[in-house]
């Protein structure tokens, strides 16, 4: 415990955000050597990173995704704390675009969503019991995962954790459940032994034929494993980065992600698009940075009442940022600062409180059904986001994202700023 603690406070003191350059040229700077970075002063300078990862994706999302976030923006779920059997949400991995890293278990390959939105690192076990969100058993293909599953009896590393079970559920319906085990896991260079990751044995999945399963790199508080024999008592463990560090086996207690834009014909393609980017441990990413940069303090949130707290001993679930204000044409009308925003690689929509969501797609968006919709070829107001002092601004192509199909075979398309509720205490809102 006092471990995981002091683990996690040298992580929460040495998070930087680090914002790759605007437009990279991946083919230019994939095989190059890290080029040197440029820090400002007031920044701490950081290692280039020991081992680094480049992320894949296949772009395009099922219609029911949007779907889904409908959902669960009306239900609120993503707002819920944790359940006490230890249910986490993991809402943030499945919307829209997302970014994939190939992930050695043991001896098998799986490309994995990565996600700082959550912890557990979980894939199919093969032979897993498939389901819809109805609960009716279906042919394991139709879970539609990239793979069929971890096969334990093919790897000399795997250890079961009897007694334990895991389970994640999201807001749409969707769920995955099964039992924790230890594996060596390998990302990137990356090698990490004895880690605990989630086996699911029962999904009811919508997936996309290529990723299988989440990467996560949130805090150990957010893991969803419990004890069998104790139910209702979580057994939380280290995420991959935190026993990375334990093991020695990343130097600068760091990771960092660089995130490219796919390209149209990228996005369009059934096959993953190369180049997007890097999730990198230990350091900065081998991509050129601008001198842009800031360091911001990871909101801990109270054991007792799981709200946001500046008491000390809090602890720590998401890498959650106060943005200080976003700007955009008519954003003096409203109150822009946000507490408890997470960052969050597994989500592409920026999740903000409602006066914002409103006053950003008003005059160039359409609510509908719970989500702002927009023209596929709609220009987005320019969108900034103020935190530790410095403006970042979000290129107006990533407000305008591709949602799959209606009925009639038109092109949705929604914008890339959605209402994530209203500012209170307990909110979660995403960038
Ligand atoms: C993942 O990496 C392994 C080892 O380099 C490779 O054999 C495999 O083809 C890769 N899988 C994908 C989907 O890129
Ligand atoms: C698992 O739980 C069962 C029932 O509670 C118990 O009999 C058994 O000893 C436990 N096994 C381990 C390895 O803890
Ligand atoms: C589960 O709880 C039982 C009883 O409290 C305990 O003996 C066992 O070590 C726990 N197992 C795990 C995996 O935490
Ligand atoms: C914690 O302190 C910081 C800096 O003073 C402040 O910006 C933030 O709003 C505080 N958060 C809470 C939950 O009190
Ligand atoms: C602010 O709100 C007023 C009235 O609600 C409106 O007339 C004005 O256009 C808004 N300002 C901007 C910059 O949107
Ligand atoms: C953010 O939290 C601080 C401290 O609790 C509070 O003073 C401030 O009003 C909050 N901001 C918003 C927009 O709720
Ligand atoms: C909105 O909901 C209505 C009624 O459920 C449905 O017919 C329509 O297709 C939905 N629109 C979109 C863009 O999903």
């Amino acid at each position: 415990m006092t471990l995981t603690l002091t683990l996690a406070f040298a992580l929460n003191l040495c998070i930087s955000l680090v914002f790759a350059a605007a437009h990279l040229d991946y083919s230019a700077t994939v095989s190059r050597l890290i080029p040197p970075l440029t820090l400002t002063t007031d920044s701490p300078p950081l290692p280039p990173a020991s081992f680094s990862a480049p992320l894949l994706s296949r772009a395009i999302r099922k219609p029911a995704k949007t779907h889904a976030l409908r959902s669960l923006l009306s239900a609120g779920g993503y707002h819920d704390t944790p359940a006490p059997d230890s249910i986490v949400p993991l809402v943030g991995a499945e919307f829209d675009y997302e970014y994939l890293v190939n992930v050695t278990i043991g001896n098998q390959h799986f490309l994995l969503i990565v996600d700082t939105g959550s912890s557990d690192t979980w894939v199919p076990k093969k032979g897993f019991a498939c389901s819809d969100l109805k609960g009716n058993g279906k042919p394991a293909a139709s879970c539609a995962f990239g793979t069929p599953g971890f096969a334990s009896s093919l790897s000399k590393t795997f250890q079961p954790y009897p007694n334990t079970s895991f389970a994640v559920s999201y807001g749409d319906g969707e769920y995955l459940s099964g039992s924790a085990a230890f594996e060596t896991v390998s990302v990137g260079g990356l090698t990490v032994t004895h880690q605990e990751i989630g086996l699911v044995s029962k999904a009811a999945w919508v997936g996309d034929g290529i990723n299988s399963g989440l990467l996560g790199l949130a805090y150990p508080q957010l893991t969803s494993v419990s004890n069998k024999s104790n139910p209702g008592e979580s057994a939380t463990y280290n995420p991959i980065p935190f026993n990375g560090v334990q093991q020695k086996r990343i130097s600068a207690p760091y990771f960092s992600i660089a995130l490219n834009r796919g390209t149209a014909s990228g996005m369009r393609s059934p096959k993953t698009d190369p180049h997007l980017g890097y999730l990198a441990f230990g350091g900065v990413a081998p991509v050129p940075v601008t001198s842009t940069t800031t360091t911001v303090p990871v909101q801990g949130y109270s054991i007792t009442t799981r709200e946001p707290t500046n008491a000390s001993h809090p602890t720590y679930f998401y890498y959650t940022v106060d943005i200080a204000k976003y700007t955009f044409p008519g954003s003096s009308n409203v109150t822009t600062s946000s507490n408890g925003t997470i960052i969050d690689t597994g989500t592409t929509l920026n999740l903000v409180p409602t006066d914002v969501a409103r006053a950003y797609n008003e005059g160039w968006s359409t609510w509908m059904n719970g989500s702002y919709y927009v023209d596929c070829k709609a220009e987005a107001p320019p969108f900034s986001v103020t935190l530790g002092g410095k403006t970042f601004s979000i290129d107006p192509r990533d407000q305008v994202v591709y949602a799959g199909k209606d009925e009639k075979g038109k092109e949705l398309c929604v914008s890339g700023t959605q209402d994530g509720g209203p500012q209170l205490s307990s909110s979660v809102f995403i960038l």
